[in-house]
């Protein structure tokens, strides 16, 4: 089992590009189903999320080959409809390929993910959209199914906006006849990412920076070259682990509108943040001020994903900060084992309060989730002092070698075989 072994108290410093965002790459691999031909895909980054959806798709009897950080990704032969349990178990995500297969061919069957790490995740939505377009969605053992009856557009209304379920329904409708609109769908980067892709295909999408989406099915969809969006989430994880060391950094190769709703939190933490073009430099006051409240919304409210990174920032801030997750009902998971750090944070419910303390120490803690496992590692940065941070294979499905970003900015973190203590 690896760990990272962290020597923390430096400041961080120095320049980094972000990769590409795990959250677009994952649902436009998943729409290269529907296209018959090759597909080329730059910036696509090294996550093993990436690695199994990459599996599916091979298993699926696609090609797909890795030059650096292009995946070529051609599907004219696939002839596999289903999706084993070992792979949906590994990235609950894959249900996004159910909108694709079924569309795809007469029947698709994908084994029911399971619970998950930061709460049920139920896909309810994404069925009742598959439902509403008129595939026939059924259970069979473990497997969710849905089988092509008669598709057609239609009106789906969104009770909430689910990012997964509205590519899904995306997917499913790309190809159908007639209009589907999708009131209330989800607005988050990564779901236009995903249009743009399929618009170059052939796609006749329109209305992702809107709440309804509008999409006109066309007959088919050819190859494409594309690129991914930059990781907006990365950006702010860069951005918390600057802050609490008292760093000053420049983080390259982001696009601003997207990590507009995550500023203001770092401004009335104190940074100094300053853009220009598609760069973003950061200096973190001595001690980071405590933000009132910060409430996790859809886009373009304050990502659910980057509640964990700016909690750890804000756990050694001067002052009280509040956190209210509204979007995963599990997703403080992260605070047991910051608090074995020293930080004061306890839970109401959907509710985090946290007091900031002056020092925190060193400890030995695990990653309970991807983004959770981020907020141990940007604590262990802080601490003065050697801190182990295991199960990170976690992190390894958001994160391209997350030690190599920090090392790059300074950082004394190495990974190892925890066997071994070095
Ligand atoms: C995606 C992101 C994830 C991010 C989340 C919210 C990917 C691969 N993952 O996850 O990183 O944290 O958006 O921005 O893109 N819900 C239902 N029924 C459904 C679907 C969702 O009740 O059918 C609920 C979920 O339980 C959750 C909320 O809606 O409480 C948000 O889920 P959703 O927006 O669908 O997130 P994901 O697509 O799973």
């Amino acid at each position: 089992m690896k760990c990272l072994k962290i020597n923390g108290g430096k400041k961080l410093s120095g320049s980094i590009s972000v990769h590409g965002a795990k959250n677009s790459v994952l649902p436009i691999l998943s729409a290269c189903v529907l296209i018959n031909g090759a597909s080329v895909i730059h910036n696509c980054p090294k996550l093993s999320d990436v690695d199994v959806t990459v599996d599916i798709l091979r298993y699926l009897g696609a090609k797909v080959e890795r030059n650096n950080d292009t995946l070529t990704v051609d599907t004219s032969d696939i002839n596999r409809f289903d999706i084993l349990e070992c792979q949906m178990k590994e990235l609950r995500s894959s249900i996004i390929f159910l909108g694709a297969l079924a569309s795809r061919s007469d029947r698709a069957c994908l084994y029911l993910p399971g619970g998950c790490e930061i709460g049920l995740r139920p896909i309810d939505l994404h069925l009742k959209g598959l439902k509403a377009l008129g595939y026939d969605v059924y259970t069979d053992g473990h497997n969710v199914c849905a089988a092509k009856d008669k598709v057609k557009g239609t009106e789906i209304v969104l009770p909430f906006p689910s990012v997964g379920a509205t590519e899904n329904i995306i997917l499913a409708s790309v190809l159908a006849p007639g209009r589907t609109t999708i009131v209330n769908a989800a607005r988050e980067p990564e779901v236009a990412d995903l249009v743009n892709f399929l618009n170059k295909a052939g796609a006749r999408i329109s209305g992702t920076s809107a709440p309804t989406i509008v999409i006109d099915g066309v007959k088919s969809l050819h190859g494409v070259e594309h690129t991914v969006i930059p990781d907006r989430i990365l950006v702010a994880t860069l951005m918390s682990a600057c802050a609490i060391t008292g760093g000053e950094i420049e983080v390259k190769n982001l696009f601003p509108e997207h990590i507009m709703p995550t500023l203001p939190v770092f401004e009335e933490m104190g940074c100094n943040i300053d853009i220009s073009n598609n760069s973003l430099y950061i200096k973190s006051p001595k001690r980071l001020n405590r933000v009132k409240k910060i409430e996790t919304m859809a886009y373009p409210g304050f990502p659910t994903d980057c509640q964990a990174p700016v909690m750890a920032a804000l756990s050694v801030a001067n002052g009280t900060s509040i956190i209210k997750e509204t979007i995963f009902e599990n997703r403080f998971k992260h605070i047991e084992q910051l608090n074995l750090f020293g930080t004061d944070i306890s839970i109401n419910e959907r509710i985090a309060v946290v007091n900031g303390v002056k020092n925190i120490h060193p400890a030995d803690v695990k990653c309970t989730d991807l983004r959770g496992g981020a907020a141990v590692v940007i604590a262990a940065l802080k601490a003065n002092g050697i801190s182990t941070v295991s199960d990170i294979y976690h992190i390894d499905r958001g994160y391209e070698c997350i030690e190599n970003q920090f090392a790059l900015l300074g950082a004394d973190i190495k990974r190892i075989n925890d066997e071994k203590k070095q």
